[in-house]
C-alpha cells in the first residue's frame, strides 16, 4: 500500500467478544487486583472498528449500536483511551513519524457490560489499528504492546494475543492454548438486560460473596491440561458440565444481580444442558457442538422469553444470540486476534 492510501483508507478491524469456559480466584494481589486462573475462547461475534486519520485536531470517536445502553462520555471510552495510551507510547519510544488524530467509528455488537470483554477487545483492536492507521506497525515487540494492553484492563492483554488461551494474574499472563481439533463447536449466549459492573463483582467477592476456597481452581486447570495435550472438540464439548460451575465469580454475580438466580435455573430446565457464566456477567452460555445445535436453542429460547415462559426483569429485554467459538489457527481466515483485519470497500464497509 502506497503512503497517500494509507492516509485515505479506514483501518478496519473486527473485535471479537470472549467467554470465559472457566475462572477461579486464586489470590488477591499486592495492588488489590484478583489473581485469577481462567480458561478463555474469542468468539465470532464481534464489534466493528473502524479508524481513518481525522482532519480536525484531536481524536474522536461515533459510536453506533449502543443505543439503548449508557455507555459513558466517548472521552472514557476505551478505543480513545487505547489510541492516547499508543500514541504516548510511540513518543516514549522516538517512533519517528506523524501520528496523525484518528476519527474512530465503533459499531456494537457484543452486549455492554455483559461478561463478554467487548470493550477490552475495542481496545485491543484499536491498539493495533492505530499502528497500522499510523504506518508503525512494526515500532514495537509484543512485549511492549501487552503492556500497553495491560494497562487499560485485565482483559486486554487476552485479546492482544488472540487465540485460546490460559489467563493468570490479574489477566495479564496469557498463554495460548491450543483450540481442539475438529468442528468449531458452537455456544448459545443469552444476556439478561442487567448491567453488571466488573468491579461490584470483585468487592462483592471479596465481601465474602464467594465459594469455598479451590472450587473451580482444579476444574479449570484440568481443562488447561486437557486442552494442552490436545482434545477433540466432541470431547471438549461433553466437559461442558464441568466448566458450566467453575466460575468463581458466580456467587458474587447472584449476590450482585440476585434475579439472575432463578433465571438461570428456569434456563437451565428449559435448554436442558448445562449452563454456566461467563465472567462477572450476567452472560449466560451454553456449549453446543454445532452452530445448527445452538441456533435451533435460540429460537426455543426466543418463544420461551416471547410467551413470558423465561421471566426476568431488566432495563432491556435479554440479548439471545448463536455464535461460534474461534478454532482457527494463526494465519487463517478465522483467525482470533487483536482485531481481525476485516475486508475494506472503498466506504469503509465490510
Ligand atoms: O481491569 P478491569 O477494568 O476489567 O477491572 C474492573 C475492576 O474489577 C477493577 O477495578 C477491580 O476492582 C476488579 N478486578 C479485580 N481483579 C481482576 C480484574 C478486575 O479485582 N483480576
Amino acid at each position: 500500500m502506497t503512503d497517500s492510501l494509507r492516509r485515505v483508507t479506514p483501518v478496519v478491524r473486527l473485535a471479537p467478544a470472549k467467554l470465559n469456559l472457566t475462572l477461579a480466584i486464586v489470590g488477591r494481589q499486592e495492588d488489590g487486583f484478583h489473581a485469577l486462573h481462567s480458561v478463555i475462547v474469542p468468539l465470532e461475534i464481534a464489534d466493528r472498528l473502524a479508524l481513518a486519520p481525522a482532519f480536525a485536531s484531536g481524536d474522536r470517536l461515533h459510536v453506533t449500536g449502543a443505543e439503548t445502553v449508557d455507555i459513558g462520555p466517548p472521552a472514557r471510552n476505551l478505543v480513545l483511551r487505547a489510541i492516547a495510551a499508543t500514541r504516548a507510547a510511540c513518543r516514549e519510544r522516538g517512533v519517528d513519524a506523524a501520528l496523525p488524530s484518528l476519527a474512530a467509528r465503533l459499531e456494537k455488537r457484543i452486549p455492554v457490560a455483559a461478561g463478554l470483554g467487548g470493550g477490552s477487545s475495542d481496545a485491543a483492536a484499536a491498539i493495533t489499528a492505530a499502528l497500522d492507521a499510523w504506518g508503525v506497525e512494526g515500532a514495537f515487540a509484543a512485549a511492549d504492546l501487552a503492556s500497553i494492553a495491560s494497562n487499560l484492563g485485565s482483559d486486554v492483554p487476552f485479546f492482544l494475543a488472540g487465540g485460546w488461551a490460559l489467563v493468570e494474574g490479574r489477566g495479564e499472563r496469557v498463554t495460548s492454548l491450543p483450540a481442539p481439533r475438529g468442528p468449531a463447536p458452537a455456544v448459545l449466549l443469552v444476556t439478561p438486560g442487567i448491567g453488571v459492573s466488573t468491579a461490584a463483582v470483585f468487592a462483592s467477592f471479596a465481601g465474602g460473596a464467594r465459594p469455598g476456597p479451590g472450587a473451580a481452581l482444579a476444574s479449570s486447570r484440568h481443562l488447561a491440561g486437557e486442552l494442552a495435550a490436545g482434545m477433540t472438540a466432541a470431547r471438549f464439548v461433553e466437559r461442558a458440565g464441568i466448566m458450566a460451575v467453575a466460575n468463581d465469580l458466580a456467587s458474587a454475580t447472584a449476590a450482585v444481580a440476585p434475579a439472575l438466580v432463578p433465571f438461570r435455573r428456569a434456563l437451565g430446565r428449559l435448554v436442558r444442558r448445562p449452563v454456566g457464566q461467563s465472567g462477572s456477567g450476567p452472560t449466560l452460555w451454553v456449549l453446543y457442538p454445532s452452530m445448527a445445535a445452538a441456533e435451533a436453542a435460540a429460537v426455543v429460547v426466543r418463544a420461551a422469553l416471547a410467551a413470558g415462559d423465561l421471566p426476568i426483569s431488566g432495563e432491556r429485554p435479554p440479548f439471545v444470540c448463536a455464535t461460534r467459538i474461534i478454532v482457527g489457527h494463526p494465519g487463517s481466515s478465522s483467525e482470533a486476534g487483536p482485531g481481525r483485519p476485516a475486508e475494506i470497500t472503498p466506504d469503509g464497509g465490510t
